[in-house]
């Protein structure tokens, strides 16, 4: 069985008390299920969560981290210094770092490298814009984007990813896509993974959807049988929200 999995992408959103009290409010209503729940509050706040959910089954995810591990990199955080904090999963590639940071596949693939050294679990994320939807070119881009960061990995280094497929088109703009264009993408990812690693790993690798997931939609989404659960912005950052989607990947 595939391990289904629902993180919460909190982006640039919630001061530290903002934080305590999403954080309150999703441990007095959450209980556990076979469902792993993972949040991602912003750096500053990373100490103070990762402290109220020690003994909690939340864990806590970095939203980025930087490919070296000290030196002259201001405004950088290493992967040694989130694990210093306990923190040993982190996000990366998502579509901001690479649209408004301009990340690319080089820099994101150095970050994945330093990340699964470290024994660190990555949550890779990957996706297409509209425009390469409306041409046609949708599975050509995911499989590059896959290719030029997972393809010299090995078996140990696999079993410390968590894939998020997230198409531009659909994050933060209340447009998703539907269960079937979803599972399609997923099935093609989940076969361009047998291919550049083993069967085996390919069949237990967990693949999220990401892109305006809510209440409403998700148990349509997580139905699909290579759809293991999501990576939510907007709907995170309300505890009953992120609970029903929670709840809907039961
Ligand atoms: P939304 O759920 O707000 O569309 O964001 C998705 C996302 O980018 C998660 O990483």
């Amino acid at each position: 069985m595939r391990q289904k999995i629902v993180a919460g992408n909190w982006k640039m959103n919630k001061t530290l008390q903002e934080t305590e009290e999403l954080i309150n409010a999703l441990q007095s209503d959450y209980t556990t299920t076979n469902t792993e729940v993972i949040i991602a509050p912003a750096y500053v706040n990373l100490y103070r969560s990762q402290e109220l959910l020690n003994s909690s089954k939340i864990n806590v995810s970095a939203q980025n981290m930087h490919f070296e591990t000290t030196g002259a990199f201001t405004g950088e955080i290493s992967a040694e210094m989130l694990q210093s904090i306990g923190i040993d999963t982190v996000i990366l590639g998502h579509s901001e770092r690479r649209d408004v940071f301009l990340e690319t596949d080089e820099i994101i693939a150095k970050k994945v490298r330093k990340a699964l050294d470290q024994q660190m679990r990555v949550i890779f994320c990957f996706g297409e814009q509209l425009e390469e939807r409306k041409s046609n070119t949708h599975f050509e881009v995911v499989s590059s984007q896959l290719k030029s960061v997972l393809s010299d990995l090995s078996e140990t280094d696999w079993n410390n990813v968590v894939l998020a497929y997230e198409p531009v088109w659909a994050i933060g703009t209340g447009e998703t896509a539907s269960p079937e264009q979803a599972q399609e993408m997923h099935k093609h990812i989940r076969n361009e993974i047998s291919v550049m690693s083993s069967e085996a790993v390919a069949s237990q690798i967990s693949i999220l959807y990401g892109g305006s997931v809510k209440p409403a939609n998700a148990v349509g989404l997580f139905s699909k049988e290579d759809i293991d659960g999501g990576l939510i912005g907007g709907a995170s950052l309300k505890a009953d929200d992120f609970l029903a989607i929670v709840d809907a990947a039961e």
